[in-house]
């Protein structure tokens, strides 16, 4: 197997999963897991993850340099390169150019990591620090305009460093550097898998569940709905589906999800509470607040309705590995980049118990999941929606009003997208109501109304994304029509960021 450790990357767990994905088993463990821990579980190759410190600050998560003389080949993915050069005797400049995005990786030797690639390929960066000067005996393999050292080697004790990301779907050779360093070079074999997953995790929920209820939080997207029918396939008439409306959602989502819950034998229970949330978002902007609010008033409100029923001991939860790693430093010093409505926004004394059987998967592992268990593609190809909803979405203060104008104005962003055969093709697509008005002309008056922003963007797993090169007649008619049709609106524009350094959501 594969072991990676964790230098407090958002890529870590990818890692292990694009190798799982390769049909090798592999497992992330912390950063200062100990080297005879290592040596006795055996990996065939070792991975250091990227991470958001310097090699030269106090306190930098640090490797045991032994690591590099254990005879096993070592792979190091950004910061892990920055440790190799910075441990075996290269140079890495804390003041190098910040790079991020897209960049040309030139091959430069042959080599078993690049077998196969060519001489030009598309990579992703995302660094601070960079090396200036590769160690003794090492060599460089390859070189972009900005990293002329941005991949090297010791041939003879196989040990490897990359600048870049191969890990992200937006590298676009990297599946196959991965490949090519867990068969090539550490000479793993393949076989592991979604009905495995399936059936372990039905039993393992049997075996805590046991007689007790299960209450489940149906939202009606791809997670929270794999989630309910996986748990009713475990435990049947002990499940409850409860389908809070926090007026956060939609335009006649509700009514929608209902229905489709019908139709999968499940009958979920509806609870009114918009009221309760938007009194409690009232004159709140500073979006992690927004987040902490509607988390809390999310589980009083589900309390509430336990309450209803007898021997409810567990909440279960769609989260997914993305909402855990970028709300929490989870087993290692990531940093934090938003609280996800499913993780951070929990009170700590909360009287359920957590079952969250997707806290490792990624959603098109979960997906991958769904369609095992029969689910049809217009379910599995919902775009993601946040928890929180629309309160993410109108930047500032939430209002009636507000929520008025961005329902209607992304129903037509759908709407188009859907028409054009364009909404299968990405990530996501949504519409943001920016707090800023702008002056514009109706009629032969002046007008001073809201800006929409519109969003669309390709992902493989919502941890890096690219915009979508929308056609322009779409866009075209997307805003022509918000204009016309949604009172309140006199501007579109259309967000052109990547992730990173933007995040998918504006809040
Ligand atoms: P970001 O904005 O973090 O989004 O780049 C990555 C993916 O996660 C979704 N997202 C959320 N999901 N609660 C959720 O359940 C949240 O608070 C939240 N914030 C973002 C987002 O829609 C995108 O698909």
């Amino acid at each position: 197997f594969i072991l990676v450790l964790d230098f407090g990357s958002q890529y870590t767990q990818l890692i292990a999963r694009r190798i799982r994905e390769l049909g090798v088993y592999s497992e992330v463990q912390p950063f200062n897991f100990p080297i005879d821990e290592i040596v006795r579980s055996k990996p065939k190759g070792i991975i250091l993850s990227g991470g958001p410190a310097s090699v030269y600050e106090n306190g930098s998560p640090q490797v045991d340099v032994k690591l590099f003389e254990l005879g096993i080949p070592v792979l190091g993915i950004c910061y892990g390169l920055q440790l190799i050069a910075y441990n075996l005797g290269g140079e890495v400049d804390r003041f190098a150019k910040r790079e991020y995005g897209k960049a040309i990786l030139k091959i430069e030797k042959d080599d078993d990591l690049f077998y196969g690639l060519g001489s030009n390929t598309v990579v992703w960066m995302s660094h601070g620090d960079a090396l200036v000067k590769a160690p003794d005996g090492f060599e460089v393999i390859g070189q972009t305009e900005n990293s002329p050292i941005c991949a090297i080697r010791k041939k003879d004790k196989k040990i490897y460093g990359v600048q870049f990301h191969p890990e992200v779907a937006h590298t676009e050779k990297g599946i196959d550097m991965l490949k090519n360093f867990v068969y090539k070079i550490c000479e793993c074999h393949g076989g592991w898998n979604a009905e495995f997953f399936i059936e372990n995790t039905i039993k393992e929920i049997k075996d805590t569940v046991k007689d007790k209820k299960v209450i489940c939080a149906v939202s009606g997207g791809v997670d929270s709905t794999v989630l309910a029918v996986l748990l009713n396939k475990a435990i049947g008439k002990n499940l409850i589906a409860i389908y809070i409306d926090n007026g956060l959602m939609r335009k006649n989502e509700s009514i929608e999800v209902i229905e489709m819950f019908k139709k999968l034998g499940i009958n979920v229970h509806y609870v009114g509470a918009g009221e309760i949330f938007l009194e409690r978002l009232h004159g709140v902007v500073e979006p992690e607040m927004k987040r902490k609010i509607i988390g809390h008033t999310f589980v009083e409100v589900f309390e509430r309705e336990a309450e209803k029923f007898v021997d409810v001991e567990f909440l279960a939860q769609g989260t997914l590995y993305p909402d855990v790693i970028e709300s929490t430093s989870y087993r290692g010093p990531s940093s934090k980049i938003k609280t996800h409505h499913n993780v951070g926004g929990l009170p700590e004394k909360m009287k359920f118990k957590l079952i969250e059987p997707f806290r490792e998967l990624f959603k098109d592992e979960v997906r991958r999941v769904g369609k095992s268990l029969g689910l049809d593609d217009e379910i599995l190809n919902r775009h993601p929606f946040p928890g929180p909803g629309l309160a993410v979405r109108i930047i500032g203060e939430i209002t009636h009003e507000k929520l008025e104008i961005l329902r209607n104005a992304d129903e037509i962003l759908i709407e188009e997208i859907k028409k054009a055969n364009l909404y299968d093709k990405m990530w996501q697509a949504f519409a943001v109501l920016l707090p800023v008005r702008s002056v514009g002309v109706m009629g032969d008056e002046r007008s001073y109304e809201y800006v929409i922003a519109l969003r669309a963007v390709t992902s493989q797993d919502g941890m890096t994304a690219d915009w979508v090169r929308l056609p322009y007649d779409v866009l075209e008619r997307i805003s022509s029509r918000i204009v016309n049709e949604v009172r309140g609106v006199n501007r579109v524009v259309y967000d052109i960021t990547t992730k990173p350094p933007a995040t998918i959501e504006w809040e």
